[in-house]
């Protein structure tokens, strides 16, 4: 992986490490010998996105490292043994739809609050978090998931409303949200069959990083596939 449009010296962080993409992106960022660290947070190291001091402690522990190039929330939550996706309104419940918008997007807001102020102010230095196209409105034509697509609605809108404040303190600074396609990890598996075709975690982490290495300016606040097409919000 060419990862040249980055400046060398500096390091990478994936939020989710344990995750099947974000165990994807670690190693694959590892193997490209462009960063001089890779760093990985999970719940496994005390990084849990329902606890906003542990975001503020895990942040603040790279606070020293400096020359943040790039970081990736790969962080998210579709369905537990106590949570499935709604079919319908029925199936609605307070408290599932509160666990789906603090994982999915009150905790990555978090991650911004705390990430933006320490990242350089020159140079290529780019936030993606992992969204999902069902989190489109414009692209809902099947219902469903309510408490999934909600919250990653919410998420876009977090990204998009961040990404306009980090380009006033960050000339050079880029946040997006990426849909990495459908790929077989365990947040998938129960949803996908022979006739929904999926990508391998390793195949989904080299999509997403050819995505972040053309990423410019100009397509800072974006929404993009996996493919680097744009999703309608
Ligand atoms: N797989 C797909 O087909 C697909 C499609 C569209 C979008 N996405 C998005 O891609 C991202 C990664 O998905 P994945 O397929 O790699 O899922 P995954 O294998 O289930 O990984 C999810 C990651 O989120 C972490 N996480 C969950 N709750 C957390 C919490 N409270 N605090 C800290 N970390 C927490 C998990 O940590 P633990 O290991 O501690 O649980 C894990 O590292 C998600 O945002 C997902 O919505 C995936």
């Amino acid at each position: 992986m060419n990862l040249e449009s980055f400046d060398e010296s500096g390091n990478a962080i994936i939020f989710g490490s344990s995750g099947g993409i974000g165990q994807a992106l670690v190693s694959e960022l590892k193997k490209s010998n462009h960063f001089n660290d890779v760093i990985g947070f999970s719940r496994g190291v005390g990084f849990d996105l329902e606890r906003e001091e542990s975001i503020q402690k895990s942040i603040s522990s790279i606070e020293k490292q400096n020359d943040i190039r790039l970081a990736i929330d790969a962080t998210g939550f579709l369905h537990s043994k106590y949570q499935l996706p709604e079919k319908n309104l029925k199936n609605l419940s307070s408290k599932n739809l509160i666990y789906s918008f603090i994982v999915n997007a009150i905790g990555p807001s978090l991650i911004m609050k705390h990430l933006f102020p320490i990242l350089p102010r020159s140079g290529k230095c780019v936030f993606v978090t992992l969204s999902a196209r069902v989190g489109s409105i414009g692209d809902n034509h099947s219902g469903g998931w309510y408490a999934y697509r909600s919250s990653k609605a919410a998420l876009n809108q977090l990204v998009k409303t961040a990404a306009l404040e980090l380009a006033r303190t960050h000339p050079n600074g880029i946040c997006v949200a990426i849909h990495p396609g459908t790929v077989s990890t365990s947040l998938s598996e129960p949803f996908t069959n022979k006739n929904w075709p999926t990508v391998s975690p390793e195949e989904a982490s080299n999509n997403i990083l050819n995505v972040i290495k053309t990423l410019k300016v100009s397509h800072n606040g974006g929404f993009f596939d996996w493919s680097g097409k744009e999703i309608p919000w």
